[in-house]
């Protein structure tokens, strides 16, 4: 894994920005696997930015998200649909229809994870951004999912609850369940990009890196890829042993 370390949010979205452009500037068509969460809102905002500004286009460009809360309809402003449109989606040229995510409303869910698994093989991603959570989850992979795993349903960990509910009026509003990707959707995208802002995520950056691999830690998949970076504020790195 290879980890860049940024004096702090800003010049981590930055790096971070460096990253896709080149993705995108390389292939005009990629298939860019995306995040919701608060770290990769400065990296949105830069794509956003340059888009105006330099008129990078993203018109053969597809995008495919993580993950998606059960229960919430596209329009909902919790959703992970929503927050996609809000922050980067309806801001560049890109055509609404090449933009997937799991469907929220699904109900037979079971269907709905085949269904994104197949369009994941349909469409291999050239890029997959990640965020970390305080336990070591990647998408809504909680500790104990097996390596192995694709497109499932999950019901969130306290913890997760917990931490999403900044997003929500009160705690009781974060839906309990929730489609994610599996480590092994993850895994598959042929470059992986994980951001971590915060020394609240310093002891989940510190066993992703240098812990050893194992499931109760899912992020320490990651070491594993032949081609991740990892770009941490000083906070996040501040429990690494080699900076
Ligand atoms: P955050 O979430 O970007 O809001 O910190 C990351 C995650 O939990 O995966």
């Amino acid at each position: 894994m290879k980890v860049i370390i940024t004096k702090d949010k800003e010049a981590l979205a930055d790096k971070a920005f460096e990253v896709m452009k080149a993705v995108v500037d390389g292939k005009k068509d990629a298939v860019l696997g995306l995040a919701t969460g608060s770290t990769p809102i400065g990296l949105y905002a830069r794509m956003v930015a340059d888009h105006r500004k330099n008129g990078t286009s993203y018109r053969e460009i597809k995008t495919v998200n993580l993950d998606e809360y059960a229960g919430l309809r596209p329009t909902d402003p919790q959703s992970y649909r929503y927050f996609m449109r809000d922050n980067l989606l309806d801001h560049i040229d890109i055509d609404l229809t090449n933009t997937y995510i799991e469907d929220g409303t699904a109900t037979d869910a079971e269907k709905e994870c085949e269904r994104y698994n197949a369009l994941l093989r349909r469409l291999p991603r050239d890029i997959q951004l990640l965020g970390i959570g305080e336990n070591g989850h990647i998408a809504f992979n909680e500790p104990g999912t097996p390596f192995d795993m694709e497109t499932h349903v999950v019901t969130l960990t306290e913890n997760t609850i917990a931490a999403n509910s900044r997003f929500f009026e009160k705690e009781s509003d974060v839906p309990r369940r929730a489609f994610t990707m599996g480590p092994k959707n993850i895994m598959d995208a042929k470059k992986v990009l994980i951001l971590a802002v915060g020394t609240n995520k310093a002891d989940a950056v510190r066993a992703m890196v240098e812990g050893e691999v194992t499931e109760s830690l899912p992020a320490s998949i990651l070491q594993k890829h032949p081609d991740c970076i990892l770009i941490a504020d000083e906070g996040a790195a501040s429990k690494l042993s080699k900076k």
